[in-house]
């Protein structure tokens, strides 16, 4: 039976043998956690006792082994206010402090020494926090300090942070947003070259950025329908429902000899009987008119015999005009004329150059679900593409608000191309310096092998289990115990694993002034970043599009020098009709090859 504790403890504060914070001794030890025992009194006047939560350090020789108190026990279960009572400490360790000739003490995690039996243990002193969480790395950023130490600040290093992706995980209002926010601001600031486009399902980031952030909106979005690929187009095309196979395969035919036509003329498409395309697939990035499209497959539908084919093209040509006179998609039709805009269009998204606005917010609130996907996935894919392009020059940071939407655990309920394009990123983006942020409420509706290659977790509070097994997966074994503690921190509070700090780091996110926290209706300090590094567009663009296909327009220049508007006047001729049908032949000559 346990002794209830007295309504009024009697505090006998200059009593040392009374005080709460007796050393402990450790009584047993395995390789990953340690038992100690201690004596406690009755002492609630000061903050020395033991609790979860706390670092405590053991002596082992010149060592200190750290480990996180996980677990307190009173081992008879009864308590005597006036006497010592034994109680057990149990502790997960987690790494040890040494000292070092150069550096005075250093920290890391992993254990060489470990305590023995009898083994002293303490509170962790002060200079040793500041040991366990500095850091020595040149890009480190203060963005809160330790709930256990308010006055230690809690430092990320931002190059470990963005050399691979990271991810922000919370219950609703526990203060994602503006840590993330808080992030942001302070790699505008320290990382010059560094550029950030966020996907903002709530319209909230625009503010919070003030001068630093360009914004795209329904109204200002400006997509040129060619910039799509094959993949998107047809999302556009079918609105989000898959099509049929042979319209789109009839798209993959036709929007090469449409993008052939509009680049190089028909006379060029004669001359390489029927080959012209071979540069450009329905993905490249090379403008074409839609008139074009159109016309093609007029001349096709009109020299057809099989029925069905024709049917198909009819299918596939009503499609395409609804598509075209849908207001809602005038972002991408509207400017009828197929001039190459690629570099403005690329230049204003991600930045080139940068012209102190390093970051990007694309508000997708209040426009169409189908067309808000195709644009996601075509932002997402683009940023690599072009930090591919770039010879990594060009590094992204892309954000993912509520990323459970676009990249959900099940397969089935996401939109395909985006879920690929951040896929890509995912597994690959690390190579050209294009990384992900990915924020969400509900961890368990990701996509688990998103969230496995986000390499530092911050975890505010998180109420449901199942968001909590999650985070349990996808965390180190070593910090387990530390997990316990997700369903109870404050507002604002998150532990921080991973590798952009030393170990795992309980700690509260700095105060963030109003106008600079997300969904503010203030300008933010309107601090000016310098642009750094900058990067031909023109250099990017040629990359894109495939050195292959730019050649190839070189070699031509000194024979096709027709410039695309005397192209326009001069269609259609009868050589377009023989490219259509040339085309169609060679097609259809394959075909029977392939069938023989
Ligand atoms: N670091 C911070 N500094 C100041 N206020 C904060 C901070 N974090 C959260 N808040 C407050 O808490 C509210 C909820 O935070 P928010 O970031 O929108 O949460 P979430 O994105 O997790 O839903 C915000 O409106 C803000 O006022
Ligand atoms: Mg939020």
């Amino acid at each position: 039976m346990a002794t209830p504790l007295p309504a009024e403890a009697p505090a006998p504060i200059d009593d040392p043998i009374k005080r709460n914070r007796s050393e402990g001794v450790v009584v047993e030890c395995n390789g990953t956690e340690a038992k100690i025992t201690t004596k406690a009194g009755a002492i609630e006047a000061t903050d020395d006792y033991w609790a979860v939560g706390q670092l405590i350090s053991i002596q082992v020789g010149k060592n200190r082994v750290v480990g996180l108190l996980h677990r307190v026990e009173n081992d008879d279960e009864t308590w005597d206010p006036d006497e010592q009572n034994t109680i057990t400490l149990h502790v997960e360790l987690s790494g040890e402090v040494r000292p070092d000739t150069h550096r005075g003490f250093v920290f890391s995690g992993g254990i060489t020494q470990y305590p023995y039996i009898g083994a002293i243990a303490h509170k962790i002193r002060k200079q040793d926090l500041v040991t366990i969480y500095k850091s020595s790395d040149a890009s480190a950023i203060t963005i809160g300090s330790l709930s256990q130490a308010p006055d230690i600040p809690a430092v990320i290093s931002v190059d470990s942070l963005l050399s691979r992706h990271f991810a922000v995980v919370g219950t609703t209002g526990t203060g994602k947003s503006t840590a993330v926010t808080l992030i942001l601001h302070l790699i505008a600031k320290h990382k010059l070259n560094q550029r950030i486009l966020i996907l903002d399902p709530h319209n909230e980031y625009t503010s919070a950025f003030g001068n630093k952030a360009n914004t795209i909106t329904a109204e200002t979005l400006d997509l040129p329908f060619w910039l799509l690929n094959l993949e998107e187009f047809q999302q556009v095309v079918f609105r989000g429902r898959e099509g049929s196979q042979e319209e789109i395969d009839a798209l993959r035919e036709f929007i090469p000899k449409a993008k052939t036509l509009y680049r190089y003329g028909a006379q060029k498409g004669v001359r390489r009987k029927g080959g012209a395309g071979a540069t450009f697939t329905a993905d490249t990035p090379v403008p074409y008119r839609f008139a074009d499209l159109m016309k093609l497959m007029d001349e096709e539908i009109g020299s057809l015999d099989g029925a069905m084919r024709r049917l198909t093209l009819r299918q596939l040509r009503g499609r395409l005009e609804a598509v075209v006179n849908d207001p809602r998609f005038s972002f991408m039709f509207g400017s009828h004329d197929a001039t190459d805009r690629i570099e403005d269009v690329l230049g204003n998204i991600y930045r080139v150059p940068l012209d102190n606005m390093p970051i990007t917010v694309f508000q997708m609130s209040g426009i169409p679900s189908e067309v808000v996907n195709s644009v996601a996935s075509v932002l997402c894919r683009l940023a690599f593409d072009i930090a591919l392009a770039s010879q990594s020059k060009v590094k992204t940071l892309v954000v993912c608000e509520e990323a459970h939407r676009y990249i959900p655990a099940d397969v089935n309920s996401a939109f395909a191309p985006t879920r690929g394009a951040i896929a890509r990123i995912a597994k690959e983006g690390r190579k050209y310096g294009v990384s992900l942020a990915i924020i969400t409420q509900r961890p368990n509706e990701l996509d688990p092998t998103i969230l496995s290659q986000c390499n530092t977790i911050f975890s505010l509070r998180l109420g449901n289990d199942a968001d909590q097994d999650v985070m349990r997966k996808a965390i180190a074994s070593g910090s387990r115990s530390t997990l316990a503690f997700l369903s109870s921190l404050a507002d604002r509070e998150c532990i921080a694993f991973g590798s952009a700090v030393s170990t795992p780091m309980r700690m509260r996110f700095r105060n963030l002034a109003a106008s600079a926290r997300p969904s503010s209706q203030n300008v933010s300090d309107g601090e000016s970043i310098q642009a750094a590094a900058q990067t031909s567009l023109g250099e990017i663009v040629y990359n894109l599009r495939g050195a292959a296909a730019e050649r190839d327009e070189q070699d031509d220049d000194e024979e096709w020098t027709i410039n695309s508007n005397a192209l326009a006047e001069s269609f259609p001729e009868p050589e377009q009709v023989d490219l259509a049908h040339e085309v169609s032949l060679k097609r259809r000559s394959l075909l029977r090859r392939k069938t023989d």
